[in-house]
């Protein structure tokens, strides 16, 4: 499945000529859990980990932009003890990086509609934003109860609001200018979308942003996954030719 089997020798990545911005979908932390008769909680508690090497990661070789895809729109489905593990997970990570913050100066954003989380959490996710709004490192985008057409329609509805008072002109709206009212804005497309766990979908994960991302999908379960795969993700989008329409 992925492009270069596992035990062929990937590229080299070139450091010096990095994406801008990878995002991941961390997916697998079920299936990781079930391969070792464990609880899928016990697979998302490994996944967080590997979440922390792979920020870290990529803080350390200068990436600019992260964004993760942590918690679907769609992921409420799930039993409300899952659900529960997650959050009590991201909580905990939460309070870790705002300790660590000052020191790696890494900016944290989220991507979603957070009022439906719990209202500790919430605050957390905000205070997270606000310490960090200054920092000038890697940038580390957090999707969270995140859905890509719940996005656009959020865009929509913000941009139909503004033009009903008088703020903007239909007859003015733009791609960039809608990208603004999109939880991504300011930020700039993914260049490169990753998705372990062998599964060769989006599920929901930045429609609109992904238009011409590079896609690099792999068997490797998400709490497998490991600096050295995100290395060869990277060496393999280096040798991808991106043309936008063009020769
Ligand atoms: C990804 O792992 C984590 C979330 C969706 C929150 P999964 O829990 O989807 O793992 P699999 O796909 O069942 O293996
Ligand atoms: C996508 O994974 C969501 C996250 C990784 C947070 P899912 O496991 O929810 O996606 P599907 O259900 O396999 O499409
Ligand atoms: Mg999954």
């Amino acid at each position: 499945m992925a492009l270069f089997p596992r035990r062929e020798k990937a590229p080299e990545a070139d450091l010096e000529h990095l994406p801008r911005h990878i995002a991941i979908i961390m997916d697998g932390n079920g299936r990781w859990a079930k391969q070792r008769g464990l609880p899928r909680t016990a697979g998302h508690a490994a996944g967080a980990e590997t979440f922390r090497t792979v920020a870290t990661f990529a803080k350390d070789i200068g990436l600019e932009y992260l964004t993760v895809y942590a918690f679907s729109t769609e992921n409420w489905k799930r039993p409300p003890e899952e659900v529960q593990a997650i959050m009590g997970l991201l909580e905990k990570y939460l309070h870790e990086a705002i300790g660590r913050m000052a020191r790696d100066r890494v900016k944290m954003a989220f991507f979603g509609d957070l009022t439906p989380l719990a209202p500790k959490l919430q605050a957390l996710c905000h205070e997270t934003e606000e310490i960090s709004r200054g920092y000038d490192g890697c940038q580390v985008n957090i999707c969270l109860n995140y859905g890509g057409r719940d996005e656009i329609v959020r865009a929509a509805r913000a941009f139909a609001l503004d033009c009903a008072e008088g703020r903007a002109d239909p007859n003015h709206l733009t791609e960039e200018r809608f990208g603004n009212y999109l939880y991504s804005a300011g930020v700039p497309d993914p260049d490169l979308i990753i998705r372990p766990s062998g599964e060769v979908r989006l599920s929901n994960f930045l429609p609109w942003q992904s238009a011409y991302a590079e896609f690099y999908f792999t068997d490797v379960l998400w709490p497998d996954f490991s600096k050295e795969e995100l290395l060869r993700a990277i060496a393999v989008y280096q040798h991808r030719s991106r043309r936008y329409g063009g020769v």
